[in-house]
């Protein structure tokens, strides 16, 4: 009899030609740049992306862009754009941010009707003097930059709600519904870094409710002359701690980026008592295209990708 691990780890081989490594416990060193890590199974066909992108010579603003753009168009990635949990009055609203090299960002939150959000992410940073767009705001924006107004909803994504209608009781299942956001950060040839983040956010949340991935310093942050981090889980404990500028500052100030991952899981740990129902995790990127991954508690995972190839990656934990 095979076990669950087992069989998880032979589903994903077959669905992504790659197999869950064991628990990473230091850094993730790359022969060269360039360089992508992204959270999550669901990191592995976004950072096959990024990383064509990467050794063909383009961006790391073009990388982390296209990359997670494939999570948002998979109906079966029910967290991140298309077909994905709605909130608990049955609407998808999306939330997503992207920054640059320069230390530019640009940021979509509460946004309906909308496949990629990431990608009108990037048009606020690119086309607007400012950082965030939200609600209808976001969505006018996106209509006049001629993206494509469509229904999210899938007939799975229906039937999910309807289920959860029964008994309407919120409590998010960690590493479930919290096996959300697909974030990712990519070193390219030149040493430029970016990185971009995506999700539909917490499954049945109240309609409203805003996370930490649009929210630039909790879901992702950038420093060319040091590194990057981003953050998965739940986004409340995030954002409390502004996690992922968090993640960043312990690099400038020495640290690997598995320790500062660790640290800033820490952080968390130290200042909340009943951690039982909170997942978060963080992946980071320093300049010399180091990755590494960590978590709260066991189970999240991440995606590195260079010249050698893409590795699914156990993130070691605080709780195993
Ligand atoms: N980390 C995604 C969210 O909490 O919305």
């Amino acid at each position: 009899m095979i076990t669950r691990r087992q069989f998880v780890n032979r589903s994903l081989a077959v669905t992504t030609g790659v197999t869950l490594t064991g628990t990473i416990q230091a850094s993730l060193k790359s022969k060269n740049l360039p360089v992508a890590v992204s959270t999550w199974d669901h990191g592995v066909p976004a950072n096959k992306e990024a990383i064509k992108i990467l050794l063909n010579g383009g961006t790391a603003l073009d990388a982390v862009e296209s990359g997670v753009r494939v999570p948002e168009a998979d109906p079966d990635v029910m967290t991140v754009g298309y077909g994905s949990f709605p909130d608990r009055d049955g609407h998808i609203t999306l939330d997503a941010c992207i920054m640059d090299e320069k230390g530019n960002a640009g940021s979509v939150s509460f946004l309906q009707h909308i496949k990629h959000p990431v990608s009108v992410a990037r048009k606020v940073m690119e086309d607007t003097p400012h950082v965030m767009l939200s609600g209808a705001g976001a969505l006018k924006f996106a209509l006049e930059k001629g993206f494509k107004k469509e229904e999210l909803m899938t007939e799975k994504s229906t039937a999910a709600w309807k289920k959860w209608l029964v008994k309407s009781e919120y409590k998010p299942v960690i590493n479930i519904e919290n096996h959300d956001t697909i974030s990712m950060l990519a070193v390219d040839k030149h040493g430029n870094l970016s990185g971009a983040c995506t999700t539909s956010g917490m499954a049945f949340k109240m309609h409203g409710r805003v996370g930490d991935s649009p929210i630039i310093g909790a879901g992702l942050y950038c420093d060319n002359e040091v590194g990057g981090a981003a953050a998965t889980g739940h986004g409340e404990y995030v954002m409390r701690t502004l996690g992922s500028f968090l993640v960043v500052e312990l690099m400038r100030n020495g640290l690997s980026p598995m320790e500062a991952c660790k640290e800033a899981v820490m952080r968390t740990v130290r200042t909340n008592k009943d951690l039982n129902r909170v997942q978060i995790g963080y992946i980071a990127v320093n300049k010399t295209g180091e990755t590494a991954g960590f978590s709260l508690h066991e189970g999240f995972s991440f995606a590195h990708s260079d010249k050698e190839g893409t590795t699914l990656n156990k993130a070691d934990s605080y709780l195993k």
